[in-house]
């Protein structure tokens, strides 16, 4: 576990580096990270490295025993490059920002491979590098080039073969738009269906994936022979729809993201939350990352005030403190914050750092990180990873294509993705259950009790098929409303409402109904109830199928909301409402109940992680709570009375009531 910073040694004088690095170190950090967007530096002019400096930084922080994460730079071209070839920008870009060169251009694809293989050549394999991160937060509003066009169709032509079998898979017998040749074909200008055909939208966002995929691939490939065995990662926004993560996979070790947990843009202001976050929404971007390899990392942490939000509210006092300690809590390997100083100029120069506008004073959040750092002296070598043997009691399927085809084609205007995954997440993550985010690609491990997969809308055999192993196997399968209604190219399928999971969930989908913003309908769950509004299914149960919750108004009161199938040891739960958190949490905690899961219902916005022996607190609310430490528990941070926004570790490995 190591934390640290990002340095950007370019844009200061060069007697302040080794003060800093210096600084940086007394901190106790361990972690640099030099070279984001520092292209224009390292190359001034066409085929001219500069890479003295950057050398000459790397060992200037080696000598203070600091680790390096060197960056690649392609995140900004410099200006050179924009005026010589000005067919490489993004349309509607010129120089001067950032992100503002198409990744696709052939152009842009041999200076990247120029410069990250100069790079890779000179510092690749130094003692104290220990990873590579590659460009910075992939994401590009969709390029109208003719550039794009063609890569597009390129792409179209290989997934389709023919353009007979595009014509099917986009529908385009609907208002006869159908192709005759792929050269007709337009990238789309967005993500909005915009009344065009939400089938060639998906599948823009399958190409925009794709192509910076496909971009990372060609940095990975040239580093990978020359870094040995370091790490190579990039760093992901949350959920953010232009990269689907697992399209990376191949090319990245470890998988890392930026977190800025406070935006002042919370929905909830009745008390002072707002200012240490919503635990929820972390934990499960923590856990995504951890879904892929297994190893992952927080790579810029919200070190105060950002500039961008339109509402920078300040942070709560310990609050920094908590996140870093949440990510550390999760497995990451370190934890990493943009950046130690605050900029005098630029885009960003609101943006809080380590340290001040003096270049020296250390900012709240600076000293937490300080702090942080003192703290994990205390905490013995290797007792914070999750333990192997602890497997995870709820698995949440995390399917990047359905975001997509939601954003596009939403139906019902409040359904919200990114928030119905979090809810059911939510749900888990208030029983003190470990999660495991699961990926439709991948099996569906048996020894996990309970699997929620959260609006699958679409599906294909191979999905249905792992559903169906996977509960005749003796798990318990939790669907929920607008599942199985699609084949992957998002059409429905002729024949009854969801037919494929019909099997599964045994009865079937009457209608649905969907409510105005200001209504709220009643369902009733073992004799209380619950108010919906956002998507309700209208069920039909199969004599043999149990029913969990009805409606309990509007003209369909008594209709089935809920329903259950067992099947041998297996079961399916088929839950037909997008309701209130509060209804998603009893069912969740109905459910583990029956299947004997070791739950501890925690407070709101309280997490508890449970690492070996280790028991980790985070308390993201703002009022002080009790910690549930038996009578022998051995504190290491903290103590019995948590503070708000504070943390507690204890070891309970020598508890007798344990
Ligand atoms: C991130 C970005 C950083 C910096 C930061 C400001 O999204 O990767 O370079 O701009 O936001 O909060």
């Amino acid at each position: 576990m190591k934390i640290g910073t990002y340095y950007y040694p370019e844009q200061w004088p060069r007697e302040q580096w080794e003060r800093d690095l210096d600084h940086i170190a007394q901190m106790g950090m361990q972690i640099v990270h030099l070279g984001e967007f520092a292209w224009g530096t390292i190359e001034p002019a066409e085929g001219q490295y500069h890479l003295d400096w950057l050398h000459g930084c790397v060992e200037l922080a080696a000598r203070r025993k600091l680790k390096i994460i060197l960056c690649t730079p392609t995140a900004v071209v410099p200006v050179w490059m924009a005026q010589k070839y000005p067919e490489i920008m993004l349309t509607g870009k010129r120089f001067g920002g950032r992100r503002h060169a198409l990744h696709l251009h052939s152009r842009v694809r041999e200076f990247t491979t120029k410069v990250v293989t100069q790079l890779a050549e000179r510092l690749g394999d130094h003692p104290a590098v220990i990873g590579w991160q590659i460009d910075n937060e992939y994401n590009a509003p969709f390029d109208q080039s003719e550039t794009t066009h063609k890569a597009f169709r390129a792409w179209l032509e290989k997934r389709y073969g023919s353009i007979e079998n595009l014509n099917k898979a986009w529908g385009c017998q609907f208002w006869n738009t159908f192709y005759s040749d792929f050269s007709q074909i337009l990238f789309p200008t967005s993500r909005d269906a915009d009344y065009r055909n939400p089938h060639e939208t998906l599948d823009a966002s399958r190409f925009w994936s794709w192509s910076f995929a496909d971009y990372n691939k060609l940095q990975a490939d040239i580093l990978k022979p020359r870094v040995g065995e370091r790490f190579i990662t990039t760093n992901f926004m949350p959920l953010h729809l232009d990269c689907d993560p697992a399209d990376m996979a191949n090319d990245l070790s470890l998988y890392s993201w930026d977190s800025y947990p406070v935006t002042g843009l919370e929905k909830q202001t009745q008390d002072e939350t707002f200012r240490i976050a919503d635990p929820a929404g972390i934990c499960m971007i923590h856990d995504q990352m951890a879904s892929y390899h297994n190893r992952w990392a927080m790579m810029e942490l919200q070190p105060g005030q950002t500039n961008w939000s339109g509402v920078p509210t300040l942070v709560y006092p310990g609050a920094v403190r908590l996140w870093i300690w949440t990510a550390l809590a999760h497995g990451a390997e370190f934890v990493t914050t943009y950046r130690y100083r605050q900029p005098l100029w630029g885009m960003e120069l609101f943006h809080h750092g380590l340290v001040g506008t003096d270049g020296v004073m250390l900012s709240p959040g600076g000293r937490q990180f300080s702090q942080v750092a003192d703290e994990l002296k205390k905490i013995p070598a290797g007792k914070l990873k999750p333990a192997k043997t602890t497997a995870p009691s709820v698995g949440l399927m995390l399917d990047f294509e359905q975001l997509w085809y939601y954003t596009t084609l939403p139906q019902a205007r409040r359904w919200n993705q990114g928030r119905f995954l979090q809810m059911w997440y939510r749900a888990a993550m208030r029983l003190g259950l470990p999660i495991k985010i699961l990926q439709p690609g991948r099996p569906i491990p048996a020894e996990i009790p309970l699997v929620i997969a959260p609006g699958i809308q679409m599906i294909d055999d191979g999905l249905v098929s792992k559903f169906q192993q996977y509960v005749t196997g003796g798990g318990h399968l939790l669907l929920t409303c607008r599942s199985g209604l699609m084949n992957r190219n998002g059409q429905l399928w002729e024949g009854p409402t969801a037919r494929p999971i019909l099997p599964l969930i045994g009865g079937s989908i009457e209608a649905y109904d969907v409510l105005p913003d200001d209504r709220t309908g009643q369902i009733e769950l073992d004799g209380k109830k619950y108010p919906w509004s956002v998507w309700g299914d209208l069920l039909y149960a199969e004599p043999e199928t149990r029913v969990l919750a009805k409606y309990a108004d509007q003209f369909y009161a008594g209709a089935v909301a809920v329903m259950q199938k067992k099947q041998g040891p297996g079961a399916t739960t088929y839950c037909g409402a997008f309701a209130e958190q509060a209804f998603t949490d009893a069912l969740v905690e109905k459910l583990c109940k029956e299947l004997k899961l070791p739950t501890t219902v925690l407070p709101d916005r309280v997490v508890l992680r449970t690492l070996g022996s280790l028991k980790v607190l985070l308390n993201y609310q703002d009022k002080p709570i009790d910690v549930p430490a038996g009578k022998n528990a051995r504190f290491l941070i903290g103590s019995k009375r948590l503070e708000a926004a504070g943390v507690a570790i204890w070891d309970e490995h020598n508890d007798a009531t344990k």
